[in-house]
């Protein structure tokens, strides 16, 4: 069967992407601090080896426009591509999926009343590949599948941060049900407290960060129970992707080890988290 090995919570700052692409950065003062807390993650990735990591995460435009934007979705594809989406990052050698396992997740989730919308094609963007990139992009060639799944936080209404940590419930359900023998890693990207536009342009608020932090880990309950405006006016307009956090915790046990912790801000204009987390048990 397949079994979920752990999750990572990051942000997925399209900076970022630069920087790596530009190795020159790593280790700039600017740089230096942020990358070096992404080491353990890397060292944890190469100790538990997952064959599948599913990346959730919200599309900013590339593959979904204004338009059109559905709440959840799932890519079910053997391939992803990422594009220009307007932050001159480099495309990445093409993301290998497992279309499979991922009709798998969309039937068990939708039995469960999750009603996903399905893509067979589908371009990822910053919030897909910035991940990838700091969790195996000093590696030749992806060494895991990946599984985009969608989220809008861009399109009010979004849905709830409870309606996520439900979803996250149902989403370890939808993996430990299949046959095959895999090793998971879910990925919930986004956040911390960020605002790119506006009167509050800039905004970062360091003390809801920390708090955001330890309730993924200690009491997801304390952020599921705050509606999308009280995170917003928390963490800014943009910092409302932190709901995504709470997919990723959702598919773990109630009780989790935080194996690794780290934030550094500002990093371009938001508060950068990662955390990697266990079941207990
Ligand atoms: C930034 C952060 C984001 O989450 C995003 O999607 C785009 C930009 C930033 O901090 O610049
Ligand atoms: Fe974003």
């Amino acid at each position: 069967m397949a079994e979920i090995v752990g999750g990572i919570t990051t942000s997925h700052i399209p900076a970022v992407g630069n920087a790596l692409a530009n190795d020159e950065s790593r280790n700039d003062p600017y740089w230096k601090r942020f990358f070096d807390g992404y080491e353990p993650v890397k060292e944890w990735l190469a100790e538990v080896e997952p064959d599948v990591a599913i990346v959730v995460y919200n599309d900013h435009g590339l593959n979904f426009f204004l338009d059109t934007v559905p709440t959840f979705a799932i890519g079910c594809a053997d391939s992803y591509s990422n594009a220009d989406e307007g932050w001159a990052l480099p495309q990445l050698e093409t993301f290998q999926g497992d279309a499979q396992f991922s009709w798998h997740i969309a039937e068990s989730l939708i039995e469960q009343e999750f009603d996903l919308t399905i893509c067979q094609e589908m371009l990822v963007d910053h919030g897909f590949v910035v991940p990838m990139q700091l969790m195996w992009g000093h590696l030749e060639g992806w060494p895991v599948k990946a599984i985009p799944f969608a989220v809008n936080t861009v399109q009010h209404p979004l849905p709830s941060a409870r309606r996520c940590l439900a979803l996250g419930h149902a989403l370890r359900k939808a993996i430990e049900s299949y046959p095959e023998d895999l090793k998971v890693v879910v990925l919930g990207t986004g956040g911390m407290s960020h605002q790119l536009q506006g009167e509050r342009a800039g905004l970062i608020n360091v003390d809801f960060d920390m708090q955001c932090m330890d309730s993924v880990i200690n009491d997801p309950e304390w952020l599921a129970s705050m509606t999308n405006t009280e995170i917003i006016e928390q963490a800014g307009t943009e910092g409302v992707e932190i709901i995504m956090w709470l997919i990723m915790r959702g598919a773990l046990q109630a009780n989790v080890k935080a194996v690794h912790k780290h934030y550094h801000a500002p990093i371009s204009n938001t508060g950068a988290g990662v955390l990697v987390l266990q079941n207990a048990s």
